[in-house]
């Protein structure tokens, strides 16, 4: 990571900064002098772990929103707590996402993985969008995964109620995260605001373990000395959320800081125009916004 990268002055708000990758990626960018947000579900969790953000970082404006990103009422309350906040927004890192190996619905009543993974962060980002622009240049960063590569949007069966699979409904997800990202950008385009996603490479946090798939615990423990450390998880979220040869950058597919190619039907632009559509119409979203 470039260490003379400032971040003085600006505020970033980072989904999931509590453990994994989005706690790496907010030490680094407060230890660039970041204001940073951070959110999870249990407030004495948060509480701690901003603590210690502040403490490895040696800055102490780190604050902690507490929402189930799951809810789209606590979307939609977390939304108005960092409107309140943050009179400016210079980044949104929408990092958090998981993996269920069972079909769970969440308290609206969707499939968990498609609700947490992507219609949380289209939410969250279409309701801070405003602040977003008024702040401009300001960036929108995605974390994806690899598994977009094998993601297909099946418009027939989108919460997997006919059929379930953890990965298919995680490579789904994480496909759409990346035509979430294409279509923001398309529709951001003059505003002074970019959107980017990206691939943080196999790294050892504790993702996947609420519901892991069966004979995933003893691979897992096998591969973990082989994956990332969280720090090297972070980097390139960290590089696209500061660096300032990502200044303008938008509508791109990142892993290890490099533009790379994303699945081909995530280019297709009636598919992501789509996906908007019905996203929009699940989160009650106006189709149209922004311009
Ligand atoms: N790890 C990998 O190898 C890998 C590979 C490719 C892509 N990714 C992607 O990287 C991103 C970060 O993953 P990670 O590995 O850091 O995972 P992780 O360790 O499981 O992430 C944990 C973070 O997510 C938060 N979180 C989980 N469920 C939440 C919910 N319902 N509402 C709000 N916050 C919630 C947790 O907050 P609390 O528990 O405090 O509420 C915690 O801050 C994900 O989008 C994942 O898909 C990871």
């Amino acid at each position: 990571m470039d260490a003379t990268t400032s971040m003085t002055g600006k505020t970033v708000l980072i989904t999931g900064g509590t453990g994994g990758i989005g706690r790496a990626a907010a030490i680094a960018l407060a230890s660039m002098g970041a204001r940073v947000g951070i959110t999870g579900r249990d407030r004495p969790r948060a509480e701690a772990a901003a603590a210690a953000i502040a403490r490895e970082s040696g800055n102490p404006a780190v604050d902690v929103f507490v929402a189930d990103l799951s809810s789209q009422a606590e979307v939609r309350r977390l939304a108005g707590e960092v409107l309140a906040a943050y009179p400016r927004l210079d980044v949104l890192l929408n990092n958090v996402g998981g993996f269920w190996a069972h079909r769970h619905a969440t308290a609206d009543g969707l499939e968990h993985t498609f609700a947490l993974n992507h219609l949380a962060p289209f939410l969250l980002t279409g309701l801070l969008l405003d602040r977003l622009m008024a702040s401009a240049p300001a960036r929108v960063v995605t974390v994806s995964s690899g598994a977009q590569g094998m993601g297909r949007i099946d418009f027939d069966d989108l919460m997997g109620e006919r059929k379930y699979s953890g990965q298919a409904a995680y490579n789904q997800s994480k496909l759409a995260n990346v035509m979430f990202t294409y279509e923001l950008a398309r529709r951001l385009e003059g505003t002074g605001v970019t959107a980017t996603v990206l691939h943080p490479g196999v790294t050892s946090t504790g993702f996947g373990a609420e519901d892991m798939a069966r004979g995933w615990g003893p691979l897992i423990a096998v591969m973990r000395p082989f994956m990332k450390t969280p720090a090297r998880g972070a980097e390139t979220s960290v590089y696209l959320a500061s660096s300032p040869d990502a200044e303008g950058v938008t509508g791109r597919y990142f892993a290890n800081r490099k533009a790379k190619e994303s699945h081909k039907s995530s280019y297709d632009m009636a598919t992501t125009a789509r996906l908007w559509q019905v996203s929009a119409g699940l989160v009650g979203l106006p189709v149209d916004a922004p311009h």
